[in-house]
């Protein structure tokens, strides 16, 4: 990425993930990347969303190996949940998961957000960014259906501006973002996606967001793009 300090440095969460693992990827062959990590449950140090402590120590494993990150990827997220898929209409809520979907969709990137905004750096541009989902824009909403994933990720989007609203005098270059990856080949999307009109393949979407990142600046921190560069209503 051109517009961040060379070499820079990244860490992606949820690189066991369709998507966090093609941003890895991406970036290890990025010239200009100088340091990649990948977290994600099984790491170490790990990251579990459903553990704050575990988001804490890591933070402070980041922090020994350098005091700033340039690039801070959040690519977790649910759909399918305990074999139960997306609803369909208000009498298959079931509050159990709903609050499941809250914790790992909503709960767990802001705890992401609180432990590991503080490592970005506070003289250049740096990028605080998660995967969010088109669906989850309530003015975009003309369809129904899918309200437990649909509302924890419109919760996302509140996260993303709120912080990037915290961050404005601490962190003057800090671009705070929700991102839109397209629908994408990945473990989530597979029971979903047949009648999609375009299926991405991961690195294909990825690719396109890390140049969408490249391009954007403070001034749109706090803000919900897609992966083609068009900024979606919250
Ligand atoms: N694929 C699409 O079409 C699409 C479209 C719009 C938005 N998105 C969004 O993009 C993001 C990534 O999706 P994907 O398609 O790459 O899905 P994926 O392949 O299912 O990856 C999901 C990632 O989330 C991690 N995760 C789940 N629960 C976790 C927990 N408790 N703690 C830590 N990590 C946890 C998974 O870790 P494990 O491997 O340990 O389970 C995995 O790394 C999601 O937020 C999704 O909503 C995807």
């Amino acid at each position: 990425m051109e517009s961040l300090q060379t070499p820079y440095r990244a860490v992606i969460v949820g690189a066991t993930g369709g998507l966090g693992a093609a941003f890895v990827q991406q970036l290890e062959q990025d010239p200009d990347c100088g340091q990649v990590v990948g977290l994600h449950r099984h790491s170490k140090p790990r990251v579990d969303l459903l553990d704050e402590v575990s988001i804490e120590h890591a933070a402070s494993w980041l922090r020994e190996q350098a005091p700033e990150w340039d690039l801070i990827l959040d690519a977790t997220g649910i759909l399918t949940i305990d074999g139960h898929g997306p609803e369909k209409r208000l009498r298959d809520l079931d509050p159990a998961i709903m609050a499941h979907a809250f914790a790992i969709n909503a709960i767990g990137p802001a705890l992401l957000f609180k432990h590991l905004a503080p490592l970005l750096p506070r003289t250049r541009k740096g990028v605080l960014a998660t995967l969010s989902a088109r669906v989850g824009s309530i003015e975009d909403n003309h369809l129904g259906g899918w309200i437990s994933y649909r509302a924890s990720k419109a919760a996302l989007n509140q996260i993303v501006r709120t912080t990037a609203l915290e961050l404005r005098f601490s962190h003057r270059q800090a671009v705070v973002l929700a991102l839109q990856p397209g629908t994408c080949a990945t473990r989530l999307s597979e029971p979903y996606r047949a009648r999609a009109p375009e299926v991405l393949e991961p690195e294909t979407a990825t690719g396109a967001l890390l140049k969408v990142l490249d391009r954007l600046d403070a001034t749109d921190s706090g803000t919900f793009y897609d992966f083609e560069g068009q900024r979606l209503p919250f």
